[in-house]
This record gives C-alpha cells, structure tokens and sequence, in this order.
C-alpha cells in the first residue's frame, strides 16, 4: 500500500508507521517536525501544521491516508478537502469517547456525545469526545463509503505517553515482597484497553481488506480482562509477591482518591461507568482484530521504560505518589 500517514511521529502513528513498513508499504508522513525526528529512515516526510499550513500536502496519491491526530472538526475537513481525490480511503483513529453516555455498555451505534461548542479549539475532558464525533462526521461526509472510522478504547503498550497502563507494571516493579498496594475497587472488576500494535496492525488489516460500513470499536472484548488480571500480570512480569489491597469506590473517594487518573486504567462498575470497560468490539473482532495477552503487554511496557534515559523513567502523570499512596495506607491502618 501507498500509505499517508497524518502524525505518525509519536505514540499510536509512530507504530502504525513501523507496522506499515514492516509490511512493506511505502510510507510517507505528515507532521510538524516537532517529536520523533529521524525515527524511520525509509519513510519520506512532509512538514506541515494540519492547524494552519497544509501546503506540503497539495500534490501527491496514496491508496489510504491514516489520520492519527485529528481533534477539532475543522482541521478534519480541511485535510480531508485537501486529499480529496487523491487518496482512496481515509481512515480516522477516534475513540471510544465519542458517546454520549457511559452508565452502560456502548455499540457502534449508541448515541453519540454533541457539545453547544462545535466551533470551539479547547479539547479536554469535556469537548474531547463530541469533537471527536464532528471530526469523524467529518471524514464520512467527504469519503462516504471509503471512510474507515476506528473507536479504540484505552491504548496502551510502549511509547504511551500518558503513563496511565504504565503506572501498574511500574508500582508493582517497585514493591517487595509482601508490601502493600493501593488497588481499586475489586479484582473482577472489568478493564478495557487495546495495545497499540493491535491498535496499528487492525488499522492496516481494515484497509487491506476494505472494512467499511461505519465504525469500528477497537479494543479487548468485554469481560476478557480485568483489574485483578492485569495486577496478577504485573506481578508475573515482574516476579514480585506483593499485598494487593483492594478499596471500593467509596473507601477511595473517603481519601479523595479518583477512578482513572489516581488509579488509572479503572473505572468503577457502576453508575455513570458502568458500561465503560464493556463496549461492544464484536465488529472490530469479526472484521479481524487481534487482541494479544496482557502479559505480553505488560512485559514489552516494561522493557521500553527501562530503556528510557533515567530522567523520564519516573511516573510522574498517572496514578499515586508513593507518598500519597503510603499516607492512604497508613490512614486505612495497612502496613
Ligand atoms: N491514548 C489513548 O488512550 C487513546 C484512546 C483512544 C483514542 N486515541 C486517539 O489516538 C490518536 C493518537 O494519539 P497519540 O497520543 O498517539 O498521538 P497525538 O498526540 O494525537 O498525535 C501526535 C502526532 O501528531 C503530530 N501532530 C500533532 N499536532 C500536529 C499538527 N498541528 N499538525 C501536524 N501534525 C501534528 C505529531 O507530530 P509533531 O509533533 O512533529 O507535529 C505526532 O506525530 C488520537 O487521535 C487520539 O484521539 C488515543
């Protein structure tokens, strides 16, 4: 394949691009230059801001571009009036954040979130998902039938920036034997995530194979993981024995303790979450994806933080402190 690849410098597009290679597609990519310079040798690059100055895109075909970093709706209709006609198929990697509720489980054809702010450039936690919703409006109004619209749930795996799945196999890796550990709500408690080279490699085979007809949901199928499993992984993967102490919703929220940032990858069963770790992926799975054991995950998360430079080894944006943590315990009476 001829692939376009719009990012493709950092997390989810620098493995779609690594994937691609290793396929032997030609791959050229659409950045600002800013992160990941001189990662691929094989792959041309085209310097631009898809938020003001798509001119390097203006000649040029390719059988599929792959937009990894689109988030406001008017930078996904510039791009995609940009490639029109000169590319087949546009895939646009989005989330599962787009629907408009999570108090139980999502389909590919749940309502989606709308915001009062179409127009709006801020993306956080509350415009993120709605935009996101435009910008894959977007991608389907300019290419029809050739859009491919992929919803992944939590990516996770080397080179995650946001340290959330990251935070686990490093606390744990951080324990003795017997030491005690903050884990949240309890063990059969259901997790979702996707790594995100089976992220990049369904991406590809969705292309290759012409997967279309609406949206995708990519990740673990409902109830094939858990937060109990993924610890019991970090534990394996690391050879550490440690304590386990498992704190309900309320126990934690009494120390001011937070589902998904404090105690990342989870989220509570219940009330407005309680769909949130069982999206329905039997799309995605019957069109080919693969989801790989969390251990394999775990393991490679590992290795990759170990070859960090040791200044950013630390994990400083997810999860506890081990001071906040150690304080909880101590107040709960855990040694
Ligand atoms: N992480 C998750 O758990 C998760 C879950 C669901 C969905 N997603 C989706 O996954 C996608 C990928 O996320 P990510 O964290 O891997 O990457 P990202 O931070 O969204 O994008 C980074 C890439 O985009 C390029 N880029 C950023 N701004 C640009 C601009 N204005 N013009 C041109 N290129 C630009 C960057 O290169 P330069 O810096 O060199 O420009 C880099 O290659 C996103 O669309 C996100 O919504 C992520």
């Amino acid at each position: 394949m001829k692939l376009l690849v719009l990012g493709g410098s950092r997390f989810v597009g620098r493995h779609i691009v690594q994937a691609a290679l290793q396929a032997g597609d030609e791959v050229t990519v659409f950045n600002r230059g800013q992160s990941g310079t001189g990662l691929f040798a094989d792959v041309r690059q085209l310097i631009g801001d898809r938020r003001g100055d798509l001119s390097a895109l203006a000649s040029g075909q390719w059988d599929a571009v792959i937009d990894t970093c689109g988030y406001l709706p008017g930078e996904v209709r510039a791009s995609t009036a940009a490639l029109a006609g000169r590319v087949q198929r546009y895939a646009f990697i989005s989330t599962i954040s787009v629907y408009a509720s999570f108090a139980a489980p999502n389909h590919e054809g749940s309502p989606l979130g709308q915001t009062d702010t179409p127009g709006t450039t801020t993306v956080d936690a509350n415009t993120y998902g709605p935009l996101k919703a435009l910008c894959e409006q977007a991608v389907t109004d300019a290419f029809g039938d050739a859009a491919l619209i992929i919803r992944p749930g939590l990516v996770v795996g080397p080179h995650d920036p946001t340290q959330r799945f990251t935070y686990w196999p490093a606390r744990v890796e951080r324990a003795s034997d017997f030491d005690p550990i903050l884990a949240p709500g309890a063990p059969e408690d259901p997790i979702q995530c996707i790594d995100v080279r089976d992220l990049a490699a369904f991406t590809l085979h969705a292309l290759r194979t012409g997967a279309s007809g609406g949206a995708f949901n990519a990740a673990s199928a409902p109830g094939q993981f858990s937060i109990g499993a993924l610890l019991a992984s970090c534990a394996a993967a690391t050879s550490r024995q440690p304590r386990f102490v498992w704190a309900d919703s309320e126990a934690l929220a009494e120390h001011g303790i937070a589902a998904w940032t404090d105690m990342p990858v989870w989220a509570a069963p219940a009330g407005d979450t309680a769909g949130l770790a069982l999206t329905d992926t039997a799309r995605a799975q019957a069109a080919g994806l693969a989801i790989r054991p969390l251990l394999q995950t775990v393991l490679d998360t590992l290795q990759w933080l170990h070859s960090l430079p040791a200044a950013e080894r630390a994990i400083t944006k997810a999860g506890l402190s081990a001071e906040r943590e150690a304080a909880v315990l101590a107040a709960a009476g855990i040694e």
